[in-house]
């Protein structure tokens, strides 16, 4: 980071210049008196006397002006940092400090004083975040948990036929399930937040992976009537198999669940040099332009008809593996038409 070049904190020109023309006139007037009186005295008490004065008052003068001095420049905006940082302490992230000097003047206290006001900005923007976060994590618990509440008292009614019992138990399976992916993905996430997801970088076939990933989705775009088209070149790249296999597991399931039956998917594999691009498209219900700007937020989720399948996480995580990959993510889309998801993967081809 560039340091920004400030002026010493307590020392002003004016202040300077006021002290050194203090000091001229008490020593010249100090001089003075001092000449006045050794003209017209002998007695070497009384001059004695004379100098022990002057130098008293000499000395009271500087510490005067030293305290003024030491209270505008040093105790004001002391005391001002000091209840700010009382404030933050106490949970209070509120407190903005007010810094009096234009920009090309700070000092450094005004830089301090910036630094305690990002520092609070900081904080806050934190608490938000958690709250959000708690607030969002609870909401999306609630939901399937009440699932799990109703259908536990229904399913013991022993008047119940096999079919209903057998769907019933359905329901529970899959509101169980619901909660164990959001846990799963909160704790992906976290962990890719806190850099402490050992990805295990090495050289592989993409072609490989991408339609080992694209396999495990058969069944389900069979069961939707969906038209799967893949078309991949053969590519080895140098990267991270686990967490790509992230990006294409989310990516290739958002197609098919915002894609209605006999819709069609189309997934790329591009090799660009050194660089490799993959497309995923669907025919699906497709976004607005508000919604496509916010959907690699945690917990958004802009279709609400799909808010039952799903936390609005899986794109959080696509996003923050791709960053950690140092790739790049964009989306085109279009409402009732489809999306589709570019991915850039930079300086991964691996030649063997
Ligand atoms: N292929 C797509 N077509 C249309 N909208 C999409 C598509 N992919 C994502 N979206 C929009 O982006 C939102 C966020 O997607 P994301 O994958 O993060 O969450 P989700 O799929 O709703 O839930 P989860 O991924 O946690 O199961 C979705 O709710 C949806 O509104
Ligand atoms: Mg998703």
């Amino acid at each position: 980071m560039k340091k920004k070049k400030v002026n010493a904190a307590g020392f002003t020109w004016a202040g300077a210049i006021s002290f050194f023309i203090l000091i001229a006139v008490v020593m010249q007037f100090a001089i003075l008196v001092y000449d006045y009186i050794i003209e017209r005295t002998d007695n070497v008490t009384f001059i004695a006397i004379l100098i022990l004065v002057e130098i008293i008052i000499i000395a009271t003068l500087c510490t005067i002006f030293d305290w003024v001095r030491r209270k505008l420049t040093v105790e004001k905006p002391t005391n001002k940092i000091l209840m700010a940082t009382e404030k933050i302490a106490e949970g209070d992230f509120s407190s903005k400090l007010e810094i009096t000097h234009e920009y090309s003047k700070y000092n450094q206290y005004d830089l301090i004083m910036e630094n305690i006001n990002k520092m609070a900005m900081e904080l806050q923007k934190n608490e938000v975040l958690k709250t959000d976060f708690i607030s969002n994590v609870s909401h999306e618990i609630k939901t399937p948990l009440a699932v799990i509440q109703n259908y536990s008292m229904l399913i013991q009614d022993d008047n119940l036929d096999s079919e209903t019992r057998k769907s019933y138990a359905k329901t529970l399976i899959s509101a169980s399930k619901r909660i164990t992916d959001l846990i799963t993905n909160i704790l992906k996430l976290n962990k890719l937040e806190n850099q402490q997801l050992q990805e295990k970088y090495e050289a592989f076939n993409l072609t490989e992976a991408l339609s080992d990933c694209v396999v495990e989705f058969e069944t389900i775009i069979e069961k939707k009537n969906l038209v799967l088209n893949c078309d991949f070149d053969d590519v080895f790249i140098f990267s991270s198999k686990s967490l790509l296999e992230i990006v294409w597991n989310n990516l290739i399931s958002n197609a098919i669940k915002f894609t209605p039956e006999n819709g069609k998917i189309d997934i790329f594999l591009k090799r660009l040099e050194n660089n490799v691009e993959i497309k995923v498209s669907d025919t699906g219900c497709g976004m607005s332009s508000e919604t496509g700007m916010r959907i690699f937020e945690k917990f958004y989720q802009g279709d609400t008809s799909h808010s039952t399948q799903g936390n609005g996480l899986g794109l959080a995580l696509v996003k923050k593996v791709i960053d950690i990959l140092g790739g790049e993510i964009s989306v085109q889309s279009e409402i009732n038409k489809g999306s589709t998801f570019t991915i850039l993967l930079k300086d991964v081809v691996y030649e063997n």
